[in-house]
Formats: structure tokens, C-alpha cells, sequence
């Protein structure tokens, strides 16, 4: 799936200790009436715990000129760590990377098993967006669309 590029978001929900999140690229429109996203985070995710705990998250869709967000949020460092320096706001206590292309907030609806991974579903309840280039990953590497 190298060969498939794709967008770059941060899946983020916030939790009695603070915000946590996720670069993930597993992230796809589902259905639209009613309208839902889905994710697919690793078993493994501390934001996987996060999303269920807060039963709300929200998908932020990085501009071009957010590469070292998508590596800061891809680390296992410290959670807090990960916010540090990051410019991000919280609205209906969900997280949203300020600068991104797009913010798409979810209710959690369903949450299946499948693998090491677990799929995440969302009803949309709010969606913000702004013009502009999308951080691009193909083959590895983050590049820009042009
Ligand atoms: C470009 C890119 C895309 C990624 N996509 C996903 C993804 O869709 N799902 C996932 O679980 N992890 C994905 N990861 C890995 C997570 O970002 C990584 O495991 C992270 O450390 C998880 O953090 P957490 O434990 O704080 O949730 C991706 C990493 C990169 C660099």
C-alpha cells in the first residue's frame, strides 16, 4: 500500500489527562446518510484508549507545511510530549490541529476488531475547512502534491 498515496491526519480525542493523537493515514469517508467516518487505529494506540474513553474524536487533515506534526504525533514519546509546541485548539472537547486542511469531529459509533488493528467509525457532528495543499505520503517518504 506504499504505492497508494494518501492524506495525512491526526486522530485525536481528549481524555481526563489531556489530548492525545495519532498520525494516522487509515482514515476514510464511510457513508453519508448519516454521515460517517471510519478509522482504523493499532491495538496498540494510546489514542485508540483515548477515542473510546472520550467516545468523541476528531480527524485533522495537515496542510503541506505540517510534516513535522505527522512525525511528532507518528512517535511513542511521552503523550503530553507530543502536544508540546503544537498549536491546537479543543472544541466541543474534541482536538483540533490548528493550520489543518481540514477538522472533522465524530461521535464513536461503532468499534470493531479486525486484525491487530481496530476500525473506528464516527457520525459526523461538525466539520470545518480551509483552502489550500494537503500533506501527501507515497512510498515512505511525506511530499508536497506538486
Ligand atoms: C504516515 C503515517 C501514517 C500512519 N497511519 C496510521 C494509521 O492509520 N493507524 C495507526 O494505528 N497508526 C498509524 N501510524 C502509526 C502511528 O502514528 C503510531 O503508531 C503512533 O505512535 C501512535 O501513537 P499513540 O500510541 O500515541 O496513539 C501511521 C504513521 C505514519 C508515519
Amino acid at each position: 500500500m506504499a504505492a497508494l498515496p494518501t492524506g495525512v491526519t491526526i486522530v485525536a480525542a481528549s481524555g481526563a489527562d489531556g489530548p492525545a493523537g495519532a498520525t494516522a493515514n487509515a482514515v476514510s469517508s464511510l457513508s453519508i446518510e448519516p454521515m460517517l467516518m471510519l478509522a482504523c487505529l493499532d491495538r496498540g494506540s494510546r489514542t485508540l484508549l483515548a477515542v473510546q474513553a472520550a467516545d468523541r474524536f476528531g480527524i485533522s487533515v495537515l496542510h503541506a507545511g505540517q510534516e513535522d506534526i505527522a512525525r511528532g504525533f507518528a512517535t511513542k514519546a511521552p503523550v503530553p510530549e507530543k502536544w508540546a509546541g503544537v498549536a491546537w485548539s479543543e472544541r466541543d472537547g474534541i482536538p483540533a490541529i490548528d493550520g489543518a486542511l481540514a477538522w472533522i469531529a465524530c461521535d464513536l459509533r461503532d468499534v470493531i476488531a479486525a486484525g491487530d488493528h481496530v476500525i473506528v467509525t464516527g457520525e459526523v457532528r461538525a466539520l470545518e475547512t480551509s483552502a489550500g495543499d494537503p500533506l501527501v505520503f507515497h512510498q515512505g517518504e511525506y511530499r508536497p502534491l506538486h
